[in-house]
């Protein structure tokens, strides 16, 4: 697939998702105009779109309809958005820019902002327990694998890791279960809840391949994106940079020189691609682990 075709793709899922996030947003309350005015700074301020995407293609790949996976997309989307939000905050990673604009925070102050990410958080579950398309049994075991992939166990657990290694040195072991947790963790939410979308069962054996697929490329996704804190440019970001060497954060670069990262980063995707490439109707997401793997933002 061309870089083209690939970015049309990616336009087109990211057009019915933002669609579909706004439909939970359609019934204004004045008495909470402050939280849902925050929660919308954030949820449409841009942003790649990389997580609904997955969603919408694995369940398309597996034969499933739109409709079914779009309530999922949704949810993985305000999920992340709502780790950005409190990501950002000034207890956290201090960051006033973000997707191109101020942080929520600077915006709205870090009450509202943290209340924003709160909202984001449960109306995620709210909307993936609601998907009547896929149904209620599919819909539960959505539900209780994103939460799985959101907390503890996953993207919070990466985050402690994260804040906590702010004060020491982490093995190489260490960051590399970081990192898997704080990006990997969502994004192989993305990737399953797609395919539960198509009908598919955890227990699947086409399950191993998603989960291959998502775990190499959100690995490689925090790679590229600690590069890019290095080498990258503001303005294309939408963020700052050099931010994890002035809060002393364990990044691939404490390891690894640019080059020697990137390496790794490339060697990991072709793992992920390796691992759904037989699939009939796969050159999208093959595509997707590429380009994500050489972005610039
Ligand atoms: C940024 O994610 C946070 C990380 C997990 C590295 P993205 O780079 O996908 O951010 P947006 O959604 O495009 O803003
Ligand atoms: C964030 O990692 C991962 C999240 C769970 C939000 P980073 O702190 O490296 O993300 P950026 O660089 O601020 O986008
Ligand atoms: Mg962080
Ligand atoms: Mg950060
Ligand atoms: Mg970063």
């Amino acid at each position: 697939m061309t870089e083209e075709a690939l970015m049309l793709s990616l336009h087109r899922d990211a057009t019915v998702t933002e669609h579909a996030l706004r439909r939970y947003y359609s019934e204004a309350d004045e008495d909470i105009a402050p939280l849902l005015q925050s929660e919308q700074y954030s949820l449409f301020a841009g942003g790649k779109r990389i997580r609904p995407a997955l969603t919408l293609e694995f369940c398309r790949l597996f034969g499933g309809e739109e409709e079914a996976a779009l309530p999922f997309a949704c949810a993985v989307e305000m999920i992340h958005t709502y780790s950005l939000i409190h990501d950002d905050l000034p207890c956290m990673d201090d960051d006033d820019l973000r997707r191109g604009k101020p942080t929520n925070h600077k915006v709205y102050g870090e009450a509202v902002a943290l209340l924003a990410g709160d909202a984001l958080l449960t109306g995620a579950f709210e909307a993936a327990a609601s998907n009547t398309a896929a149904g209620a049994e599919i819909s539960a075991m959505a539900v209780a694998y994103l939460a799985s992939c959101a907390g503890r166990s996953g993207m919070i657990g990466g985050q402690i890791m994260d804040i906590e290694g702010e004060r020491r040195s982490l093995t190489l072991d260490e960051l590399l279960k970081l990192h898997s947790l704080k990006t990997g963790a969502l994004m192989n939410a993305a990737c399953v809840l797609g395919a539960l979308a198509a009908g598919l069962h955890l227990g699947d054996p086409r399950m191993e391949q998603v989960s291959a697929y998502a775990e190499n490329i959100g690995l490689a996704f925090q790679i590229v994106d600690d590069i890019l804190d290095c080498t990258g440019d503001e303005a294309t970001l939408g963020k700052r940079v050099g931010v994890d060497a002035a809060h002393q954060k364990n990044t691939f670069l404490s390891f690894y020189s640019v080059e020697e990262a990137q390496f790794y980063a490339e060697r990991l995707t072709r793992t992920a691609v390796n691992a759904i490439r037989g699939y009939a109707g796969s050159e999208m997401l093959c595509a997707l682990a590429e380009w994500l793997a050489k972005r610039k933002l």
